[in-house]
């Protein structure tokens, strides 16, 4: 009886709702879907989800600008508002911390949860700053802390994709050998989304080349030029992927993939809208040879990939849901990014 009862005092009490709190009141937090939702195939911002599911209430946010706090509060309603995330993290009893303050902000703001041991997970938003090793570091301090941290890269929580990769795993149609993507620019933006795939889909890098596109001018993202490149990565497993991470300007979107098989091909078209399977099958024109052939061609539906992620958030608070911490499989961008522009 005094184990049961001792037993019960030392497991985690059973929350009834998520307090959430952001820190970054902006576009990735709330305005990009507030913005034009009506119009996507998929979502982009936590707001959106957090408003729709009764499991999470956003208790307090924190921005540096007071104009962002005080536009971002009235829109949604929220009564605690700081320009200090400290202040912020020493005055609530938040569960789960969303940080989506500019890039260079990522990693000071990450490491601030370490010291709350209320908060379990933390959802951060890409790329997770720009310096590999300061990532790993944080990663490392997350779990010797025994805290989640999520990085949102969204297409890993996609089913489209998380099916892709299960037909690469049991070689529906041979072995991966090639990935080709093609992505607009630029790195640390749109590009770095097409990188994580491709290391989603390989696995780790074991070689990387690449060069900035010099024809094509940087974004300027937040005070600091975002570049255009063409990049090569060999994965462990010797998978081989090229990357055009460029385009004249950022309103020509591309967000294509071409995987190369040893017995087929999948093409993945217009950021998923379309999946087309080819095979090998016997040549009428070339003797004892044989030629790729489309077999299917298949429309996607609309698939929300950022409410799949709130759902296993939600699973993981009530139903203890283990969730993906290869954390490390997902700075691999930043690796990748950095050797790119250091070899300019
Ligand atoms: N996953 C995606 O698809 C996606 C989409 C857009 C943006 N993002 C990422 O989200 C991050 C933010 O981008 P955004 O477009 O929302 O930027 P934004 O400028 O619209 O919003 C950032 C907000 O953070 C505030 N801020 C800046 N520094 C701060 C600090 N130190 N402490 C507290 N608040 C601070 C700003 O005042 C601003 O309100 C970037 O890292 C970007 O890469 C991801």
């Amino acid at each position: 009886m005094a184990r049961r009862l001792e037993k019960m005092r030392n497991s985690p009490k059973k929350i009834k709702i998520i307090n959430t709190a952001i820190i970054g009141c902006g576009n990735a937090a709330a305005w990009i879907d507030v913005n034009n939702l009506k119009n996507y195939r998929h979502t982009f911002s936590h707001m959106t989800h957090i408003q729709k599911n009764p499991k999470f209430r956003l208790i307090a946010c924190a921005d540096k600008s007071k104009k962002n706090l005080i536009q971002f509060s009235k829109k949604f309603k929220v009564e605690k508002i700081y320009t200090s995330s400290d202040k912020m993290l020493n005055e609530n009893n938040i569960d789960f911390l969303i940080v989506c303050v500019p890039t260079k902000f990522h990693i000071q703001e990450a490491k601030k949860a370490l010291n709350y041991k209320k908060i379990k997970l933390v959802l951060c938003e890409k790329p997770f700053g720009f310096n590999y090793f300061k990532a790993k570091k944080i990663i490392q301090d997350y779990q010797n802390k025994k805290k989640v941290l999520l990085i949102n890269y969204q297409r890993r929580w996609s089913t489209f994709y998380n099916n892709i990769k299960r037909q690469i795993n049991i070689k529906k149609y041979g072995k991966l050998t090639n990935i080709i993507g093609i992505v607009d620019r630029a790195l640390y933006q749109h590009s770095s989304h097409m990188i994580d795939l491709s290391i989603f889909l390989a696995g780790p890098s074991k070689e990387i080349y690449g060069n900035i596109d010099k024809n094509v001018p940087p974004r300027i993202v937040h005070g600091y030029k975002d570049y255009a490149a063409n990049i090569t990565i060999i994965h462990k497993n010797n998978v081989k992927t090229y990357i055009k991470a460029s385009s004249e300007t950022m309103s020509k979107r591309w967000f294509e993939l071409d995987l190369h098989f040893s017995n087929g091909r999948i093409r993945i078209l217009n950021d998923d809208t379309i999946c087309e399977i080819y095979k090998y099958k016997p040549s009428k024109q070339f003797k004892n040879c044989t030629e790729l052939s489309l077999i299917d061609r298949k429309k996607n539906k609309f698939e929300d990939r950022m409410k799949s992620l709130y759902l296993d958030i939600e699973e993981f608070f009530f139903k203890r849901k283990k969730l993906n911490k290869d954390n490390l499989s997902n700075i691999e961008t930043l690796k990748v990014i950095e050797k790119v522009l250091t070899k300019n």
